[in-house]
Protein backbone atom coordinates (compact mmCIF):
# COMPACT_ATOMS: atom_id res chain seq x y z
CA UNK A 1 0.00 0.00 0.00
CA UNK A 2 1.11 3.49 -0.46
CA UNK A 3 0.62 5.24 2.30
CA UNK A 4 1.06 9.22 3.53
CA UNK A 5 2.00 10.04 7.27
CA UNK A 6 1.57 13.64 8.45
CA UNK A 7 3.38 15.45 10.98
CA UNK A 8 6.97 16.12 12.45
CA UNK A 9 7.09 15.01 15.90
CA UNK A 10 8.58 11.94 17.68
CA UNK A 11 4.83 11.10 18.19
CA UNK A 12 5.41 10.89 14.04
CA UNK A 13 8.54 9.41 14.04
CA UNK A 14 7.34 6.41 16.42
CA UNK A 15 4.26 5.92 13.68
CA UNK A 16 7.01 6.47 10.90
CA UNK A 17 8.62 3.53 12.57
CA UNK A 18 5.50 1.09 12.93
CA UNK A 19 4.14 1.75 9.54
CA UNK A 20 7.40 0.97 7.50
CA UNK A 21 7.63 -2.56 9.65
CA UNK A 22 4.10 -3.30 8.49
CA UNK A 23 4.39 -6.24 5.46
CA UNK A 24 1.36 -3.97 4.08
CA UNK A 25 3.40 -0.76 2.99
CA UNK A 26 5.24 -0.95 -0.06
CA UNK A 27 5.57 3.04 -0.06
CA UNK A 28 6.06 5.29 3.10
CA UNK A 29 5.63 9.06 2.31
CA UNK A 30 6.05 11.54 4.94
CA UNK A 31 5.10 15.41 5.04
CA UNK A 32 6.97 17.17 6.28
CA UNK A 33 8.86 14.72 8.85
CA UNK A 34 12.41 15.27 10.16
CA UNK A 35 15.64 13.94 10.25
CA UNK A 36 15.07 10.67 12.80
CA UNK A 37 12.69 9.05 9.87
CA UNK A 38 14.49 9.42 6.53
CA UNK A 39 15.29 5.54 6.96
CA UNK A 40 11.24 4.94 6.86
CA UNK A 41 10.00 6.75 3.87
CA UNK A 42 10.33 9.77 1.33
CA UNK A 43 9.91 13.03 3.13
CA UNK A 44 7.76 15.89 1.71
CA UNK A 45 8.49 19.54 2.92
CA UNK A 46 4.67 20.32 3.29
CA UNK A 47 3.08 22.15 6.77
CA UNK A 48 0.58 19.80 8.11
CA UNK A 49 -1.73 22.85 8.17
CA UNK A 50 -0.51 23.42 4.26
CA UNK A 51 -4.17 21.31 3.29
CA UNK A 52 -4.03 22.15 -0.14
CA UNK A 53 -1.00 20.69 -0.61
CA UNK A 54 -1.19 17.72 1.37
CA UNK A 55 -4.51 16.78 -0.27
CA UNK A 56 -2.08 16.65 -3.88
CA UNK A 57 0.74 15.00 -2.45
CA UNK A 58 -1.81 12.23 -1.30
CA UNK A 59 -3.46 12.34 -5.04
CA UNK A 60 0.14 12.52 -6.90
CA UNK A 61 1.41 9.39 -4.73
CA UNK A 62 -2.42 7.83 -5.29
CA UNK A 63 -2.05 7.29 -1.41
CA UNK A 64 -4.37 3.75 -0.53
CA UNK A 65 -4.21 5.54 3.42
CA UNK A 66 -2.97 8.59 5.04
CA UNK A 67 -2.33 8.73 8.49
CA UNK A 68 -2.63 12.26 10.05
CA UNK A 69 -0.55 12.52 13.73
CA UNK A 70 -1.37 15.73 14.64
CA UNK A 71 -4.71 17.65 15.79
CA UNK A 72 -4.55 21.01 13.79
CA UNK A 73 -4.87 19.02 10.58
CA UNK A 74 -7.54 17.10 11.74
CA UNK A 75 -9.39 20.33 13.62
CA UNK A 76 -9.38 21.94 9.85
CA UNK A 77 -10.90 18.84 8.06
CA UNK A 78 -8.34 17.41 5.97
CA UNK A 79 -9.96 13.68 6.70
CA UNK A 80 -13.25 15.48 5.15
CA UNK A 81 -11.59 16.94 2.22
CA UNK A 82 -9.37 13.45 1.74
CA UNK A 83 -12.77 11.12 2.06
CA UNK A 84 -13.78 13.38 -0.59
CA UNK A 85 -10.98 12.12 -2.81
CA UNK A 86 -12.03 8.60 -1.89
CA UNK A 87 -8.83 8.30 -0.13
CA UNK A 88 -8.90 5.98 2.96
CA UNK A 89 -7.51 8.37 6.62
CA UNK A 90 -7.08 7.29 9.98
CA UNK A 91 -8.26 9.79 12.04
CA UNK A 92 -11.51 11.88 12.29
CA UNK A 93 -13.95 14.25 10.49
CA UNK A 94 -13.64 17.63 11.52
CA UNK A 95 -16.89 16.96 13.09
CA UNK A 96 -15.82 14.41 15.23
CA UNK A 97 -12.61 15.75 16.08
CA UNK A 98 -14.50 18.74 17.72
CA UNK A 99 -14.12 16.27 21.05
CA UNK A 100 -10.42 18.13 21.15
CA UNK A 101 -11.15 20.74 18.96
CA UNK A 102 -13.44 22.41 21.18
CA UNK A 103 -13.57 22.06 25.73
CA UNK A 104 -16.90 23.16 25.62
CA UNK A 105 -18.39 20.80 22.96
CA UNK A 106 -17.08 17.85 24.24
CA UNK A 107 -18.75 18.41 27.74
CA UNK A 108 -21.67 19.18 26.16
CA UNK A 109 -21.49 16.04 24.69
CA UNK A 110 -20.60 13.98 28.01
CA UNK A 111 -23.46 15.77 29.71
CA UNK A 112 -26.15 14.22 26.95
CA UNK A 113 -24.66 10.92 26.83
CA UNK A 114 -24.10 10.47 30.88
CA UNK A 115 -20.54 10.48 30.48
CA UNK A 116 -19.11 10.82 33.90
CA UNK A 117 -16.93 14.18 34.32
CA UNK A 118 -16.73 17.44 36.47
CA UNK A 119 -19.28 20.01 37.06
CA UNK A 120 -18.64 22.60 34.05
CA UNK A 121 -19.96 26.05 32.45
CA UNK A 122 -19.62 27.19 29.29
CA UNK A 123 -18.94 31.42 29.38
CA UNK A 124 -17.59 34.14 27.02
CA UNK A 125 -17.61 36.98 29.06
CA UNK A 126 -15.90 37.82 32.53
CA UNK A 127 -18.57 38.70 34.54
CA UNK A 128 -19.96 35.28 33.88
CA UNK A 129 -16.67 33.87 34.53
CA UNK A 130 -16.49 35.27 38.27
CA UNK A 131 -20.04 34.86 39.08
CA UNK A 132 -19.00 30.70 38.42
CA UNK A 133 -15.85 31.42 40.04
CA UNK A 134 -16.92 31.96 43.25
CA UNK A 135 -20.06 29.72 42.61
CA UNK A 136 -17.14 26.76 42.87
CA UNK A 137 -15.47 29.05 46.14
CA UNK A 138 -12.17 29.40 43.50
CA UNK A 139 -10.85 25.91 43.50
CA UNK A 140 -11.98 25.31 40.31
CA UNK A 141 -9.56 24.84 36.28
CA UNK A 142 -10.18 27.73 33.72
CA UNK A 143 -9.71 26.23 30.14
CA UNK A 144 -9.56 28.11 26.59
CA UNK A 145 -12.33 26.03 24.24
CA UNK A 146 -10.27 26.04 21.62
CA UNK A 147 -7.04 24.56 20.59
CA UNK A 148 -4.21 26.32 22.37
CA UNK A 149 -1.16 23.57 22.15
CA UNK A 150 -1.72 22.17 25.65
CA UNK A 151 -1.39 25.57 26.96
CA UNK A 152 -4.81 26.82 27.74
CA UNK A 153 -5.64 24.91 31.02
CA UNK A 154 -5.24 26.86 34.45
CA UNK A 155 -5.61 24.52 37.56
CA UNK A 156 -6.51 27.69 40.27
CA UNK A 157 -6.22 27.35 44.15
CA UNK A 158 -8.19 30.15 44.82
CA UNK A 159 -10.83 32.62 42.91
CA UNK A 160 -7.95 35.86 42.58
CA UNK A 161 -5.69 33.36 40.56
CA UNK A 162 -8.77 32.07 38.54
CA UNK A 163 -9.88 35.64 38.01
CA UNK A 164 -6.85 36.48 36.55
CA UNK A 165 -6.34 33.53 34.37
CA UNK A 166 -10.14 33.78 32.67
CA UNK A 167 -9.10 37.84 32.21
CA UNK A 168 -5.85 37.45 30.38
CA UNK A 169 -7.82 34.28 28.48
CA UNK A 170 -10.69 36.31 27.25
CA UNK A 171 -8.78 39.38 26.50
CA UNK A 172 -6.77 37.13 23.89
CA UNK A 173 -4.03 35.38 25.63
CA UNK A 174 -4.88 32.70 23.38
CA UNK A 175 -6.35 34.41 20.67
CA UNK A 176 -9.63 33.08 19.12
CA UNK A 177 -9.05 30.05 20.86
CA UNK A 178 -10.18 31.35 24.30
CA UNK A 179 -13.32 33.48 22.76
CA UNK A 180 -15.30 30.92 25.01
CA UNK A 181 -14.06 29.71 28.26
CA UNK A 182 -14.43 26.60 30.57
CA UNK A 183 -14.79 27.23 34.32
CA UNK A 184 -14.90 23.57 35.78
CA UNK A 185 -15.59 22.00 39.11
CA UNK A 186 -11.67 20.86 40.38
CA UNK A 187 -11.30 17.39 41.07
CA UNK A 188 -8.87 15.14 42.36
CA UNK A 189 -6.60 11.37 42.04
CA UNK A 190 -4.12 9.87 39.93
CA UNK A 191 -4.22 10.84 36.26
CA UNK A 192 -4.05 8.46 33.04
CA UNK A 193 -4.33 7.63 29.51
CA UNK A 194 -6.70 5.65 27.70
CA UNK A 195 -6.35 4.97 23.89
CA UNK A 196 -9.16 3.34 21.92
CA UNK A 197 -9.47 2.58 18.52
CA UNK A 198 -13.27 3.64 16.96
CA UNK A 199 -14.26 2.58 13.64
CA UNK A 200 -17.60 4.82 13.41
CA UNK A 201 -19.42 1.71 15.05
CA UNK A 202 -17.37 -0.28 17.42
CA UNK A 203 -14.73 0.84 19.78
CA UNK A 204 -12.02 -1.33 21.05
CA UNK A 205 -9.18 -0.85 23.79
CA UNK A 206 -5.80 0.25 22.49
CA UNK A 207 -3.51 0.77 25.28
CA UNK A 208 -3.17 2.42 28.30
CA UNK A 209 -0.01 5.25 29.38
CA UNK A 210 0.47 7.98 32.00
CA UNK A 211 2.23 11.77 30.93
CA UNK A 212 4.50 13.69 32.76
CA UNK A 213 3.23 16.91 31.72
CA UNK A 214 5.71 19.16 33.98
CA UNK A 215 9.14 20.26 32.83
CA UNK A 216 11.32 19.22 36.29
CA UNK A 217 10.96 16.64 38.19
CA UNK A 218 8.32 16.07 41.06
CA UNK A 219 6.09 17.38 38.82
CA UNK A 220 7.23 20.84 39.43
CA UNK A 221 7.47 24.03 36.90
CA UNK A 222 4.94 24.66 34.30
CA UNK A 223 3.05 22.22 32.28
CA UNK A 224 4.52 21.48 28.90
CA UNK A 225 3.65 18.87 25.88
CA UNK A 226 4.77 16.00 28.05
CA UNK A 227 8.45 15.44 29.58
CA UNK A 228 7.87 11.58 29.26
CA UNK A 229 5.46 8.98 29.31
CA UNK A 230 5.07 4.85 30.66
CA UNK A 231 3.00 2.56 28.97
CA UNK A 232 0.81 0.75 30.12
CA UNK A 233 -0.53 2.81 33.35
CA UNK A 234 -0.16 1.22 36.13
CA UNK A 235 -3.13 2.90 37.50
CA UNK A 236 -5.48 1.05 35.32
CA UNK A 237 -5.70 -2.37 36.05
CA UNK A 238 -8.14 -4.82 33.98
CA UNK A 239 -11.40 -3.27 36.04
CA UNK A 240 -10.79 -0.28 34.98
CA UNK A 241 -10.33 -0.23 32.05
CA UNK A 242 -13.22 -2.25 31.47
CA UNK A 243 -15.13 0.13 33.40
CA UNK A 244 -13.58 3.29 31.30
CA UNK A 245 -15.02 1.33 28.10
CA UNK A 246 -18.26 0.88 28.91
CA UNK A 247 -18.67 4.14 31.09
CA UNK A 248 -16.93 6.56 28.54
CA UNK A 249 -15.67 5.27 25.48
CA UNK A 250 -18.40 3.18 24.50
CA UNK A 251 -20.98 6.13 24.85
CA UNK A 252 -18.90 7.93 22.96
CA UNK A 253 -18.96 5.60 19.69
CA UNK A 254 -22.42 5.69 20.23
CA UNK A 255 -23.37 9.38 20.74
CA UNK A 256 -21.03 10.73 18.13
CA UNK A 257 -22.76 7.74 15.67
CA UNK A 258 -26.41 8.81 16.90
CA UNK A 259 -25.14 12.72 16.63
CA UNK A 260 -24.16 11.91 12.35
CA UNK A 261 -20.97 12.38 13.32
CA UNK A 262 -19.70 8.95 13.33
CA UNK A 263 -16.05 8.72 14.90
CA UNK A 264 -13.25 6.96 13.09
CA UNK A 265 -9.53 6.81 14.47
CA UNK A 266 -8.18 6.89 17.79
CA UNK A 267 -9.48 8.60 20.58
CA UNK A 268 -7.36 9.57 23.86
CA UNK A 269 -9.16 9.50 26.84
CA UNK A 270 -7.69 11.99 29.74
CA UNK A 271 -8.83 10.23 32.99
CA UNK A 272 -8.85 11.55 36.46
CA UNK A 273 -9.53 8.42 38.78
CA UNK A 274 -11.80 9.87 41.58
CA UNK A 275 -13.07 8.49 44.67
CA UNK A 276 -16.70 8.35 42.27
CA UNK A 277 -14.94 6.86 40.12
CA UNK A 278 -12.97 7.85 36.07
CA UNK A 279 -14.12 11.01 35.18
CA UNK A 280 -13.04 12.48 31.97
CA UNK A 281 -10.93 15.48 32.08
CA UNK A 282 -10.36 15.62 28.04
CA UNK A 283 -10.61 14.00 25.14
CA UNK A 284 -7.78 14.27 22.10
CA UNK A 285 -8.37 13.05 18.44
CA UNK A 286 -5.05 11.54 18.01
CA UNK A 287 -2.23 9.59 19.61
CA UNK A 288 -0.59 11.62 22.53
CA UNK A 289 2.84 12.40 22.33
CA UNK A 290 5.10 11.54 24.02
CA UNK A 291 2.65 8.38 25.10
CA UNK A 292 2.63 6.81 20.97
CA UNK A 293 6.76 7.12 21.48
CA UNK A 294 5.75 4.34 24.28
CA UNK A 295 2.76 2.79 23.15
CA UNK A 296 3.57 1.63 19.71
CA UNK A 297 7.02 -0.35 20.47
CA UNK A 298 4.63 -2.51 22.75
CA UNK A 299 2.50 -3.30 19.81
CA UNK A 300 2.63 -6.60 17.78
CA UNK A 301 -0.34 -6.85 16.08
CA UNK A 302 -0.19 -4.93 12.31
CA UNK A 303 -0.59 -1.05 12.47
CA UNK A 304 -1.71 -0.73 9.15
CA UNK A 305 -4.46 -3.58 9.32
CA UNK A 306 -5.62 -2.14 12.47
CA UNK A 307 -5.98 1.65 11.05
CA UNK A 308 -7.74 0.16 7.97
CA UNK A 309 -10.16 -1.60 10.08
CA UNK A 310 -11.19 2.16 11.61
CA UNK A 311 -12.27 2.84 7.99
CA UNK A 312 -14.36 0.43 7.66
CA UNK A 313 -16.66 -0.48 10.91
CA UNK A 314 -14.78 -3.95 10.66
CA UNK A 315 -12.93 -3.36 14.37
CA UNK A 316 -15.10 -5.86 16.44
CA UNK A 317 -12.86 -8.47 14.36
CA UNK A 318 -9.90 -7.36 15.48
CA UNK A 319 -7.79 -8.52 18.03
CA UNK A 320 -5.28 -6.49 19.07
CA UNK A 321 -1.74 -8.03 20.66
CA UNK A 322 0.84 -6.14 22.67
CA UNK A 323 4.35 -7.18 24.47
CA UNK A 324 3.69 -7.69 27.60
CA UNK A 325 7.09 -5.74 28.62
CA UNK A 326 6.26 -2.33 29.96
CA UNK A 327 8.09 0.52 27.71
CA UNK A 328 9.43 4.39 29.61
CA UNK A 329 9.90 7.33 27.39
CA UNK A 330 12.46 10.02 28.27
CA UNK A 331 11.89 13.06 27.05
CA UNK A 332 15.22 15.40 26.22
CA UNK A 333 14.23 18.58 25.47
CA UNK A 334 16.18 22.19 25.23
CA UNK A 335 17.11 23.97 28.47
CA UNK A 336 14.48 26.99 28.63
CA UNK A 337 12.18 24.97 27.15
CA UNK A 338 8.94 25.37 27.28
CA UNK A 339 9.63 29.30 27.26
CA UNK A 340 12.47 30.61 24.97
CA UNK A 341 15.78 28.45 24.12
CA UNK A 342 18.62 28.56 22.26
CA UNK A 343 18.46 25.96 18.68
CA UNK A 344 21.76 24.69 17.29
CA UNK A 345 23.09 22.55 19.34
CA UNK A 346 25.19 19.19 18.22
CA UNK A 347 23.78 16.48 19.50
CA UNK A 348 25.91 13.49 19.57
CA UNK A 349 26.52 9.70 20.53
CA UNK A 350 22.36 8.47 19.06
CA UNK A 351 23.99 5.65 17.67
CA UNK A 352 24.60 4.12 21.79
CA UNK A 353 20.32 3.18 20.89
CA UNK A 354 21.32 1.04 18.23
CA UNK A 355 23.69 -0.89 20.24
CA UNK A 356 20.79 -1.48 22.93
CA UNK A 357 18.18 -4.17 22.35
CA UNK A 358 15.08 -2.95 22.54
CA UNK A 359 15.62 0.70 22.94
CA UNK A 360 14.85 3.36 20.43
CA UNK A 361 15.14 6.95 20.47
CA UNK A 362 12.50 8.94 18.43
CA UNK A 363 13.22 12.27 16.89
CA UNK A 364 11.15 15.38 17.09
CA UNK A 365 12.43 18.83 17.05
CA UNK A 366 16.18 17.85 15.33
CA UNK A 367 17.30 19.22 12.00
CA UNK A 368 20.99 18.50 10.55
CA UNK A 369 23.30 21.25 9.64
CA UNK A 370 25.61 21.64 6.87
CA UNK A 371 27.77 19.16 7.63
CA UNK A 372 25.10 17.21 8.12
CA UNK A 373 25.77 16.77 12.06
CA UNK A 374 22.24 16.51 13.74
CA UNK A 375 21.39 19.74 15.78
CA UNK A 376 18.51 20.76 18.50
CA UNK A 377 15.78 23.20 16.51
CA UNK A 378 12.95 22.67 18.50
CA UNK A 379 11.36 22.70 22.44
CA UNK A 380 11.52 18.65 22.77
CA UNK A 381 14.05 17.35 20.92
CA UNK A 382 14.23 13.79 21.53
CA UNK A 383 12.29 11.23 23.07
CA UNK A 384 14.69 7.71 24.53
CA UNK A 385 12.14 4.61 24.53
CA UNK A 386 13.01 1.68 26.42
CA UNK A 387 11.18 -1.75 27.22
CA UNK A 388 11.40 -3.95 30.51
CA UNK A 389 10.24 -6.65 32.23
CA UNK A 390 8.67 -3.68 34.42
CA UNK A 391 8.43 0.05 34.98
CA UNK A 392 11.32 -0.17 37.04
CA UNK A 393 13.56 -1.86 34.40
CA UNK A 394 12.49 -0.39 31.44
CA UNK A 395 13.35 2.81 33.38
CA UNK A 396 16.78 1.66 34.40
CA UNK A 397 16.97 0.67 30.43
CA UNK A 398 15.92 3.93 29.34
CA UNK A 399 18.19 6.35 31.20
CA UNK A 400 21.28 4.41 30.51
CA UNK A 401 20.75 5.39 26.79
CA UNK A 402 20.12 9.04 27.77
CA UNK A 403 22.79 9.69 30.18
CA UNK A 404 25.42 8.50 26.83
CA UNK A 405 23.53 10.62 24.31
CA UNK A 406 26.10 13.99 24.16
CA UNK A 407 24.10 17.21 24.21
CA UNK A 408 25.23 20.03 25.61
CA UNK A 409 21.80 21.94 26.24
CA UNK A 410 19.59 19.46 26.61
CA UNK A 411 17.73 18.07 29.68
CA UNK A 412 15.19 15.85 30.74
CA UNK A 413 13.42 14.55 33.89
CA UNK A 414 14.83 11.90 35.47
CA UNK A 415 11.98 10.69 37.75
CA UNK A 416 9.95 9.57 34.48
CA UNK A 417 8.31 6.33 34.98
CA UNK A 418 9.25 6.41 38.98
CA UNK A 419 6.46 5.10 41.39
P1 LIG B 1 -5.90 19.24 29.86
O1 LIG B 1 -5.08 20.09 28.94
O2 LIG B 1 -7.37 19.39 29.72
O3 LIG B 1 -5.43 17.79 29.86
O4 LIG B 1 -5.53 19.73 31.33
C1 LIG B 1 -4.19 19.79 31.76
C2 LIG B 1 -4.09 19.30 33.19
O5 LIG B 1 -4.93 20.11 34.03
C3 LIG B 1 -4.62 17.89 33.40
O6 LIG B 1 -3.67 16.92 33.12
C4 LIG B 1 -5.01 17.91 34.85
O7 LIG B 1 -3.86 17.71 35.68
C5 LIG B 1 -5.49 19.33 35.06
N1 LIG B 1 -6.96 19.41 35.00
C6 LIG B 1 -7.71 19.60 33.91
N2 LIG B 1 -9.04 19.63 34.23
C7 LIG B 1 -9.11 19.43 35.57
C8 LIG B 1 -10.19 19.36 36.51
N3 LIG B 1 -11.46 19.53 36.14
N4 LIG B 1 -9.87 19.14 37.81
C9 LIG B 1 -8.59 19.00 38.19
N5 LIG B 1 -7.53 19.08 37.36
C10 LIG B 1 -7.78 19.28 36.06
N1 LIG C 1 1.04 14.34 25.92
C1 LIG C 1 -0.19 15.02 25.86
C2 LIG C 1 -0.75 15.19 24.52
O1 LIG C 1 -0.29 14.64 23.54
O2 LIG C 1 -1.74 15.91 24.40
Amino acid sequence: MNILLIGSGGREHALAWSLADSPLTSRLVIAPGNPGMEAFGEMFPIAVDDLDGLCTLAGDMTADLVVIGPEVPLVAGLADRLARLDIAVFGPSAAAAMLEGSKAFARAFCARHNIPQPAFYPVSDYKSACKFIEQLGGYCVIKADGLAAGKGVVVADDAAAAKVAAKSMLSGQFGSAGKRLIIEERISGPEASLFALLDGENAILMATAQDHKRANDNDQGPNTGGMGAISPSPRLDKALEDQVMAEIVDPVVHGMAAENTPYHGVLYVGLMLTEKGPQVIEFNCRFGDPEAQAILPRLRTDIVSAMMATTTASLHHFDMRWDQRSAVTVVMANKGYPGNYEKGDVIRNLEVAERTDDCYVFHAGTARDNNGDLIAVGGRVLAVTALGDDTASARKNAYEVVNEIAWDTGFYRSDIGKV
